[in-house]
C-alpha cells in the first residue's frame, strides 16, 4: 500500500516514520510511505499558503492553489484523497477496514489554522477526523490513519495478534498477562499457567465477551 501525506510540516514525521513497526513495514517494503510539502507548490512569493478569510474573522486559510496543485501531483486514477477535518467522517475499525480494502493509493491531507478552503473539497473524496475534538493540525489525524491501516498489511503484525485485536468481530481482546506470576498480591489467573490451551482459548473468548460487556457495550448489538 502507498500513502502520501500533504502537510506543511513532514519534519514532524520523522520519529512515526524511523521507528518500530511502521519503520520495519517500511524497510520491508509492505507499505510506502511519502510526504509532500505543500509549500512547495505555491505559486506566491515568500512561499505564502494561507490567508486571511473572506467576511472577516480570525485565523488564516488554508489557499485552494497550493492545496489542490500538491494532491494534483501524485494523484492517479488509483488514488483516494482525504482531507483529516473534525467535520470527517469518524475513523473507527471499520472505516480502517474498508479503506484498507479498497484504496491502493492514499492521498492524506493536513490542514493547520482555520482549516482549508471551502472549495478545496471538490478535489477530494472525503473529509476524516480522528474524533470529536479540535486539534492544531492534520499530522495527528494521519499518523493515527497511517498507522492503523499499515497493521491492516499482511506480515506487518503477527496474524494471529491482528485477529484477536479489539474490534474484530465487534469484540474488545481479552485481558493479557505477563511475568512475573504475582504482582504485588496480584496474581496471575490460573487457567493461563495450566498449559491446556483448550481451556486457555474457552477462557479468552469469554474474558473478551465480558470485557466488552463491562467497557463497551455498545458494540455488542
Ligand atoms: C484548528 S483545526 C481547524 C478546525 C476548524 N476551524 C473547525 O472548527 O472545523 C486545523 C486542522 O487540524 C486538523 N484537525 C483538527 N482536528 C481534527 C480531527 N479531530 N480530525 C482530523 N483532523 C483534525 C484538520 O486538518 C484541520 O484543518
Amino acid at each position: 500500500m502507498r500513502i502520501d501525506i500533504l502537510t506543511l510540516f513532514p519534519k514532524m514525521f520523522e520519529g512515526f516514520i524511523s521507528e518500530s513497526i511502521i519503520k520495519r513495514a517500511i524497510e520491508k517494503g509492505l507499505v510506502e510511505i511519502n510526504l509532500i510539502n505543500i509549500r512547495d507548490f505555491t505559486l506566491l512569493k515568500n512561499g505564502q499558503v494561507d490567508d486571511t478569510p473572506y467576511g472577516g474573522g480570525s485565523g488564516m486559510v488554508l489557499m485552494c492553489e497550493p492545496v489542490v496543485r500538491a494532491i494534483e501531483s501524485v494523484k492517479t486514477s488509483e488514488s483516494k484523497v482525504y482531507l483529516m477535518s473534525p467535520q470527517g467522517k469518524i475513523f473507527n475499525d471499520s472505516l480502517a477496514e474498508t479503506i484498507y480494502n479498497n484504496t491502493k493509493h492514499l492521498i492524506l491531507v493536513c490542514g493547520h489554522y482555520e482549516g482549508f478552503d471551502e472549495r478545496i473539497n471538490a478535489f477530494v473524496d472525503g473529509e476524516i477526523s480522528i474524533g470529536d475534538y479540535v486539534l492544531t493540525g492534520g499530522e495527528i489525524p494521519a499518523m493515527a490513519i497511517t498507522d492503523s491501516l499499515t497493521r491492516f498489511i499482511p506480515g506487518v503484525i503477527d496474524a494471529e495478534s491482528f485477529q484477536n485485536d479489539s474490534f474484530k468481530g465487534n469484540l474488545l481482546d481479552y485481558p493479557v498477562y505477563t511475568k512475573p506470576r504475582e504482582f504485588r498480591g496480584l496474581k496471575v489467573p490460573d487457567i493461563l499457567l495450566s498449559g491446556d490451551h483448550k481451556k486457555i482459548d474457552e477462557y479468552r473468548k469469554s474474558e473478551q465477551l465480558r470485557v466488552t460487556k463491562e467497557k463497551r457495550p455498545d458494540l455488542i448489538k
